[in-house]
């Protein structure tokens, strides 16, 4: 190398060098104006806010003791509304309602064929159990929501399904 060209060389390194120092000096600037300001932004951006607020509409929880009526689901004008089926026996709730827990044991619940799990709740007896299904019932494991959440089905179904829960626990 000549010596003309490694003076090149070297100075084309050093403003390189410093190029990059300046790049990595602004990307830091940006990050740090960006903090502030950026988030503010995005949150009041009125277009976030919309889609938020619609994420939010079909996800509100009941606050008892409060006006829900604006919970209320609205169906649009028009639109067909399917009709949760009543199942009509035990083993029918138990497929399209409790399943979905105590089959494969979601959320704490015991699963159905977990015999040493159940052994100390059919210990209980079968009206703590009707009682537990049908009310709900917060222990250990977790909540068990009333009626497996299907408030509407009659008490009857539920102790049905209670039974037929307990005869795969035996
Ligand atoms: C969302 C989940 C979920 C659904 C759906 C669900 N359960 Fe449960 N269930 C639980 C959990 C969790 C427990 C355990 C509670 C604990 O002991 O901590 C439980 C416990 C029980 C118990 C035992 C109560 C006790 O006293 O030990 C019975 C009986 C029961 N469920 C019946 C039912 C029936 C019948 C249905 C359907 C109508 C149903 N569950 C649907 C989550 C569920």
């Amino acid at each position: 190398m000549s010596k003309q060209d490694s003076q090149f060389f070297n100075i084309f390194s050093l403003v390189l060098g410093i190029l990059i120092v300046i790049a990595i000096l602004l990307f830091a600037l940006a990050r740090a104006v960006g903090r502030d300001t950026q988030n503010a932004h995005l949150l009041l951006d009125p277009k976030y806010v919309a889609d938020v607020e619609k994420n939010l509409s079909t996800g509100r929880v009941a606050v008892a003791g409060r006006d829900n009526s604006g919970l209320d689901i609205v169906p649009a004008a028009g639109a067909i509304v399917a009709e949760l089926t009543i199942p009509t026996d035990g083993i029918g709730v138990y497929e399209q309602v409790c399943g979905a827990c105590h089959l494969n044991g979601i959320g704490g619940a015991p699963r159905s064929d977990d015999r040493a799990a159940w052994a100390p709740r059919l210990a209980q007896g079968k009206p703590t159990l009707y009682k537990h299904a049908i009310e709900g019932y917060t222990g250990k494991g977790g909540v068990m929501p009333a009626k497996g959440g299907r408030t509407d089905l009659p008490d009857d179904l539920v102790k049905a399904a209670v039974d037929y829960m307990v005869t795969k626990a035996q």
